[in-house]
């Protein structure tokens, strides 16, 4: 049976007389996928802040698994079982990327099982060919990639990524994409992106902030030809 692994209910987040969400109703299954689009100053960031602990919300609840995390710290959050990856990684350029995967797997489990799960992670995410190279001489996409391991590692059952896809190359955008969806056969994933290539490609439900608010939330798309959306947000940036 699915069950709603994030949930916020009217959540509002005002920095004195700016309100960047306001009213913020979302709700995701079991593995599903979603991504929070909308153009600069949409709310997405507040929103992701809220929801992984940077902020607390002025209003409004966050529910994760049914348990109300609402003024949770984000180590909190992290320890129920969910993955987060900012734009500010915890990552060590002079220890190899097995190294690194091992020590974020360390912070959950003990020797012999972070041994084993770092395994199966490399092979999970493709990194084999890189798994001896130290993190400070990788390409900027395969860090990328390393990044998403140090979250996978700890076999989270929700994933939220900030802007995953930023600064990348169309082969690396790919690959992210092939790794987001593997991530999905055991995690719900949420994706704060804006590079509409990425959303085209993960081809999933979206949903749209528009001036801190919840737009519309559609497939990709019937998102994409929608008007209204097309005018605030596709027209502007296309
Ligand atoms: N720390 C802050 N202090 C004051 N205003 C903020 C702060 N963070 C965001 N805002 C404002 O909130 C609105 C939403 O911003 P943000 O969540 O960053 O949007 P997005 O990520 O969609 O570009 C914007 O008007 C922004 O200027
Ligand atoms: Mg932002």
């Amino acid at each position: 049976m699915p069950e709603t692994v994030l949930e916020t209910q009217a959540l509002t987040m005002r920095f004195g007389g700016v309100v960047a969400n306001e009213n913020v109703d979302l709700k995701l299954q079991t593995r599903e996928l979603r991504c929070l689009i909308g153009p600069n100053g949409a709310g997405k960031s507040t929103f992701f802040k809220c929801v992984t602990g940077l902020l607390t919300p002025s209003e409004g609840h966050v529910f994760m698994r049914g348990q109300e995390v609402t003024g949770w710290l984000p180590h909190q959050i992290a320890a129920l079982g969910v993955g987060i990856k900012t734009q500010t990684p915890n990552v060590l350029d002079a220890l190899t990327v097995h190294e690194n995967i091992w020590l974020a797997a360390r912070r959950f489990f003990d020797m012999a099982e972070a041994k084993d799960r770092t395994d199966a992670t490399i092979d999970r995410l493709a990194l084999n060919s890189i798994a001896k190279t130290d993190l400070g001489q990788l390409a900027h996409g395969e860090r990328q990639r390393v990044e998403l391991g140090l979250v996978a590692v700890a076999e989270p059952w929700l994933v939220l990524l900030d802007e995953p896809a930023a600064g990348m190359s169309a082969k690396d955008v790919e690959r992210m994409t092939e790794i987001i969806h593997e991530l999905t056969r055991t995690s719900a994933v949420v994706i704060v992106e804006h590079d509409m290539q990425f959303i085209r490609s993960i081809a999933e439900t979206v949903t749209v902030f528009h001036q801190g608010r919840v737009l519309m939330e559609d497939h990709v798309d019937r998102v994409m030809s929608d008007e209204t959306v097309r005018n605030v947000y596709l027209g502007k940036k296309a």
